[in-house]
């Protein structure tokens, strides 16, 4: 056992202690019992810190299931003095009994996948549980090129894109010349799938953006290799999902991104081009809304964006500033420094209706920790005196909001060692009721740091999240 696996099992032990209500008795290795299923969705822009719940959930689950996005994602778990950063095996993966399955939605490319598995396995983390969907889309190389080319074409409209050939790939999806991580295992299918696409490809290139043309032959060759790497974990994931959700397993579905960059209920057009909302879960894994039990939503204390588009209640200030550095707001992904302010309720109301949250799980309120005073944005005023209190169907193209704030009084650094709810500073728990109400949605966790044991659960929410 190498330093981080013995880091982790120590991890596991403490775990152990730290979960409430006899959670414990679910910790890999224990008979599994009838558990509801989950989803967990990022309630913002994204970068919520869902890995970090994620990975408190799958200690007593028996799937974690990764339904949509790409390697735009990127999900830290802090184990230790260890940092372990997912972009597309799902954070489940730490717990050595838990299946984790990549599913139909998702969109893969295999060198970075593989890079992925190859890194965590040199940690002392097992793949033998890693299963990965025939049906999901493969990122090409010319995706990934003319995802930096559209943007430049963008010019000042450009959306920000991570420029990993997301939003392409998921085009050629919805235009039926996607090629599928089950094309890419027959390698004859393969070849003439790729050779009749990049003829279409190179055309553009060449001829719209004067770009170079790419070689199909180095193309197949890089790809045969991931082929035979990944053939062992491929395997039909809808039938493996639906078999645990009829068995009462237990399945966590791991959303990527967030609400507000879904691409039917986002900020469109700055939006991602899956479906990152609760109801992506049924698209992308092949299951019915019925199969789901329960939805929590991830927020942080405050707002966080990366890229281009609206951001009401952004500070391009001090206290931006110190948000970001306090919260270490760089992208996992890009490390593009993300765009910071305070924390919005219309944004939270929104992504109660739109997943139907159950549960909202709060964090990095020790990143707010030092400020004399906090805000909370609760409407809306317009040039024309209107107050509004829902988010507006057209927020990406108005340019007349200037957001109205409750103020709160700050709390201190102390807070990041409280373990209770009871332990937070009382204008820290003053807050996390506040934010509760204006979101109109029960909060079962809050989180005051990246750590396992900064996770402060709030009963008797938690357990009947969780139970
Ligand atoms: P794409 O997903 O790379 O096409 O990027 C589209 C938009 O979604 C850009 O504004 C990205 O910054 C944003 N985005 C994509 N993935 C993430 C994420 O995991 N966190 C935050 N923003 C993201």
């Amino acid at each position: 056992m190498d330093g981080s696996t013995v880091a982790r099992r120590e991890s596991d032990a403490k775990m152990a202690n730290i979960l409430p209500n006899g959670l414990a008795d679910n910790l890999p290795g224990s008979s599994l019992r009838n558990l509801p299923n989950i989803v967990v969705v990022g309630a913002q822009w994204g970068d919520e810190a869902k890995g970090k719940i994620i990975d408190v959930l799958a200690c007593n689950r028996s799937m974690v299931v990764r339904y949509g996005g790409g390697n735009n994602a990127g999900h830290s778990v802090t184990v230790g003095d260890i940092v372990y950063k997912f972009h597309l095996i799902p954070s489940g993966v730490l717990y050595e009994k838990v299946v984790c399955v990549i599913a139909d939605g998702v969109v893969i490319d295999p060198g970075v996948l593989i890079s992925e598995m190859k890194g965590l396995e040199a940690r002392g983390i097992s793949m033998r549980n890693l299963k990965l969907s025939g049906n999901a889309h493969l990122i090409l190389p010319y995706h990934r090129t003319l995802d930096l080319l559209e943007e430049e074409r963008r010019g000042e409209s450009k959306i920000g894109t991570t420029g990993r050939g997301i939003g392409p790939a998921y085009t050629d999806k919805a235009a039926r010349i996607g090629i599928r991580v089950g094309d890419l295992l027959d390698k004859n299918r393969f070849e003439e799938r790729l050779r009749d696409v990049l003829t279409w490809k190179n055309e553009v290139l060449t001829k719209l953006y004067g770009a170079e043309p790419l070689d199909a032959d180095a193309i197949l060759l890089e790809y045969r290799g991931y082929a035979d790497y990944l053939r062992p974990y491929v395997t039909d994931t809808g039938a493996l999902v639906s078999e645990a959700v009829q068995k009462g397993n237990g399945v966590l579905f791991e959303g990527a991104q967030g609400t507000l960059l879904d691409l039917d209920q986002g900020t469109y057009p700055y939006v991602t081009s899956s479906h990152p909302i609760a109801g992506g879960a049924c698209i992308g894994t092949g299951i019915g809304p019925g199969a789901i039990d329960r939805v929590i939503g991830v927020a942080k204390s405050y707002t966080t964006r990366v890229g281009a588009g609206c951001f009401p209640t952004e500070q391009l200030n001090e206290t931006g500033h110190y948000i970001r550095e306090r919260g270490h707001e760089y992208g996992t992904t890009t490390g593009r420094p993300r765009r910071c302010g305070w924390l919005d309720a219309l944004i939270l109301r929104y992504a109660v209706q739109v997943n139907g949250l159950d549960y909202l799980s709060l964090g990095h309120l020790d990143v707010l920790a030092g400020l004399d005073e906090v805000k909370i944005c609760v409407g809306y005023h317009t040039l024309t005196g209107e107050t509004l209190t829902r988010l507006p169907s057209d927020l990406p193209f108005r340019t007349d909001l200037t957001p109205v704030y409750e103020t709160l009084p700050g709390w201190g650094v102390e807070a990041e060692y409280a373990r209770t709810f009871e332990e937070l500073p009382q204008n820290a728990q003053a807050f996390v009721r506040r934010v509760e109400e204006l979101a109109g949605v029960t909060i079962a966790s809050a989180s005051v740091g990246p750590g396992r044991e900064q996770t402060i659960f709030i009963e008797p929410h938690w357990s009947k999240l969780t139970g």
